[in-house]
C-alpha cells in the first residue's frame, strides 16, 4: 500500500526558473526509497516540499497525496499538521539541528507530554542505540559526537510515531563507519517500527544496501528509477553510471576519478536533456528533445544502457 504519492511536483523561486520540474513517486508503507543525486539536483527541496517547508519564496505545484488524502497545494496547514504527527525529519547536520542551549530531555519536552516524558524518552534512545540514556538526557548537544546526536534526532523524530521519515543527508556529516551505523538503525527501524523512509544522499552506492527502491534525481527532474538492485548492478541512464563510476572504490591505483563536472542543476539551453553537455552517449537528438521517463526502462533517456530494450 502506498503511503506517499507525489504527482507532478514542481518548485521555483519566482522570478527564477523551476528548480524541481516535474517529479513523481511513491513510497509504500514499510519501504526505504533512495532520492540521489548530487548537490542542486532539488532533492531538498522535493523532501521540503512534501512536508510544506519549502518556504515562502518558493511556488510549489502539482500533488502530494498522503494516505490516498490530497494534501497539496490546498493548505499548507495541513501539511504542517502531518508533519507533526504522521512525517518525522532529520537533518544533514546533527549537532546544527539540536538547540545547544537545551539539554535532550528538554528537546524531548517539546514533544512528549510531561507525565510520562522521561520513560518514553529513555526508551526511544535505547531504541536507536544509545547506551545510557538517562546521562545522555543531561547532556546538552555540545557534548554529544555526531554519530550520538544524529541517534537523539531520530529518536526525537520517531517521538510522536511517525508512519514517514524524511531523511536528508543523514549520514553525510559523520564519518564512514559511523555512516553506516546510523544507517542500519534507519534499516532496523523499518523492521520494528515499519517505519517508512525517504533517504536523501548524494551518494549513490552509500545508501543502495539500505533502499528498496531508488530514484536518481539530475537538474530537478527523476532521470532514473528502479530497484535499489537494479540501479546500481544494470543501471539504465547514463547519469547513474557515472554517479557509480565516481565511487573511489572503483578506482584504479594511480588514475584520476571521473570527474563530475557541472552543476547537476544545469538544463540544455534548447530544451533538450540536461545531461547532455556531460553525457558520452550524447547524440543529434538528445540537444533537440526532453526525454521522458520511459516507464518499461525506468530512466529518461533516447539511448539508455540496458540491454533489451526495445530501440
Ligand atoms: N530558498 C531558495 N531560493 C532560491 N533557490 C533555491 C532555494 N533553495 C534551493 N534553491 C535552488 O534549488 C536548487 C535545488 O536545491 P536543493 O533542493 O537544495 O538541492 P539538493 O538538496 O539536491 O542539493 C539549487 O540549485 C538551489 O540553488
Ligand atoms: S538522452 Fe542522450 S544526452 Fe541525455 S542521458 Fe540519454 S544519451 Fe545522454
Ligand atoms: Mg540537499
Amino acid at each position: 500500500m502506498t503511503l506517499l504519492t507525489v504527482m507532478d511536483l514542481c518548485v521555483s523561486f519566482p522570478p527564477g526558473g523551476q528548480a524541481v520540474r516535474g517529479v513523481s513517486f511513491s513510497v509504500g508503507r514499510g519501504e526505504i526509497v533512495g532520492l540521489v543525486g548530487e548537490s542542486g539536483s532539488g532533492k531538498s527541496l522535493t523532501c521540503l516540499s512534501v512536508a510544506g517547508l519549502a518556504g515562502r519564496r518558493a511556488l510549489v505545484q502539482g500533488k502530494v497525496f498522503w494516505d490516498g488524502e490530497d494534501v497539496l497545494p490546498q493548505s499548507e496547514t495541513q501539511l504542517t499538521r502531518l508533519r507533526g504527527r504522521e512525517i518525522g525529519m532529520i537533518f544533514q547536520d546533527p549537532v546544527a539541528a539540536l538547540n545547544p542551549l537545551r539539554t535532550v530531555e528538554a528537546h524531548f519536552a517539546e514533544v512528549l507530554p510531561r507525565k510520562t516524558r522521561r520513560s518514553t524518552a529513555v526508551n526511544l534512545l535505547s531504541a536507536v542505540g544509545i547506551r545510557e540514556p538517562e546521562r545522555r538526557l543531561r547532556q546538552h548537544p555540545g557534548e554529544l559526537s555526531g554519530g550520538i546526536a544524529q541517534r537523539v534526532g531520530i529518536a526525537l523524530a520517531l517521538a510522536l510515531e511517525p508512519r514517514l521519515l524524511l531523511a536528508d543527508e543523514p549520514t553525510t556529516a559523520l564519518d564512514a563507519t559511523i555512516q553506516a551505523q546510523v544507517l542500519g538503525l534507519l534499516a532496523a527501524l523499518r523492521e520494528t517500527r515499519g517505519l517508512s523512509i525517504l533517504l536523501v544522499s548524494h551518494d549513490l552506492t552509500m545508501v543502495a544496501d539500505v533502499c528498496d527502491r531508488i530514484l536518481v534525481m539530475y537538474a530537478g527532474r527523476i532521470v532514473e528509477a528502479g530497484s535499489a538492485e537494479q540501479i546500481v548492478t544494470a543501471p539504465a541512464h547514463p547519469y547513474t553510471r557515472l554517479l557509480l563510476d565516481a565511487r573511489p572504490e572503483r578506482a584504479e591505483p594511480g588514475t584520476l576519478l571521473p570527474v563530475l563536472e557541472g552543476a547537476g542543476r544545469a538544463e540544455a539551453p534548447n530544451g533538450g536533456c540536461a545531461f547532455a553537455p556531460r553525457c558520452p552517449r550524447r547524440e543529434a537528438l538528445c540537444g533537440e528533445t526532453q526525454p521522458l521517463l520511459d516507464l518499461r526502462v525506468g530512466a529518461a533517456c533516447h539511448r539508455p544502457l540496458r540491454e533489451g530494450y526495445p530501440r
